[in-house]
């Protein structure tokens, strides 16, 4: 048993860039080829009923790195082995929750999109903060949706923070940040970077919102409060009734990974969470044809989002 995982952890060492889910099928993890295949459809299954999260078998070395690294983690040899431990075991909730942790892809860095963030600061606030249901409370709430570590929430407060001296000023803001993967949440909380996070970063703002101790970038306490993180799985259709009220949401490169049905599930939920007059945004190379219609395009300068229509405006 060891040396079929030995002889597995050689093969990703020896040749990871070439594996399939059918070319694992060489390697021997288990007793046939076939029964390699089978587990490893079957966790794909699995994290696609779990997260909305589709792998095509070409991307299926992602799935074994992740089977990998958590067989290593509960000193599991067989992967048929690991399945029925996700299957069966007592502790298989939390295991899911692991395993999804190392399946999902969490690239991203402050200010990572600008054109979105000019868009935000002059056209979409001054808009939204006309809105006659907006002007008794005079608070703007935002959604980043697969925040990953933080960067994305932490940079919209951050621009806000700085809009609050000029267009913002008397108005509050809050900044909701959530995502899948509950390390990232937790790495998010803390809130400490490294300089390559903050490679498109301003020294502006890298002197006026972090502390630096050598190579490490810590948020200020001013921004961190200004941003509630929690961990949230889109799929979960249950907890995503219950955010609403949002002005604009974000969520950018988070659905690459999901087939064209959970899409439309998850983005049929962002369109109901935004109030009449909210925008969406999705990552540059992102779009909503043929998922949803009725958000409306609008194209800003170099960048497109999309517009929930109040019901009194015709289309
Ligand atoms: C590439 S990062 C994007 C980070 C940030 N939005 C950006 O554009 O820089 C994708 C994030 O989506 C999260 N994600 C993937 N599936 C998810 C799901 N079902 N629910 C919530 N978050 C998910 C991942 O955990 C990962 O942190």
């Amino acid at each position: 048993m060891l040396r079929a995982k030995e002889a597995l952890q050689d093969d990703r060492l020896n040749n990871l860039a070439n594996r399939t889910i059918m070319g694992i099928g060489t390697v021997p993890i288990s007793s046939s080829p076939s029964a390699v295949s089978k587990d490893l459809l079957w966790l794909r299954d699995l994290i696609y009923k779990a997260s909305g999260i589709f792998h095509v078998e070409a991307k299926s070395s992602l799935i074994e790195r992740a089977c990998l690294r958590r067989m290593d983690a509960l000193e599991i040899d067989e992967l048929s082995d690991y399945c029925e431990y996700l299957n069966s075991d007592p502790r298989r909730r939390m295991e899911i929750t692991e395993l999804l942790n190392e399946i999902t892809i969490g690239e991203t860095c402050f200010f990572r999109n600008q054109p979105q963030l000019d868009a935000l600061r002059d056209k979409i606030l001054p808009e939204v903060m006309k809105s006659p249901s907006k002007l008794a409370l005079k608070q703007v709430r935002i959604w980043s949706a697969g925040c990953s570590t933080g960067e994305e929430p932490y940079t919209l407060a951050m621009l806000l923070l700085e809009l609050q001296q000029t267009l913002l000023r008397g108005w509050s803001f809050e900044i909701r940040a959530t995502d899948l993967n509950s390390r990232s949440i937790e790495r998010a909380k803390a809130g400490v970077y490294t300089p390559y996070s903050l490679r498109n970063t301003a020294p502006a703002f890298k002197t006026k919102y972090f502390h630096q101790y050598g190579d490490s970038f810590d948020v200020r306490d001013e921004v961190r409060a200004k941003v509630k993180f929690e961990q949230l799985n889109l799929n979960d259709s249950q907890r995503m009734l219950f955010m609403t009220g949002f002005d604009v949401i974000f969520c950018c490169n988070v659905l690459i990974y999901f087939d064209l049905q959970s899409k439309k599930r998850v983005i049929s939920h962002f369109y109901s969470n935004l109030l009449d007059g909210g925008y969406f945004f999705l990552g540059h190379s992102e779009s909503l044809f043929g998922v949803e219609d009725r958000f409306r395009l609008v194209q800003f300068p170099a960048t497109t989002g999309y517009w929930k229509a109040p019901s009194n405006v015709k289309c």
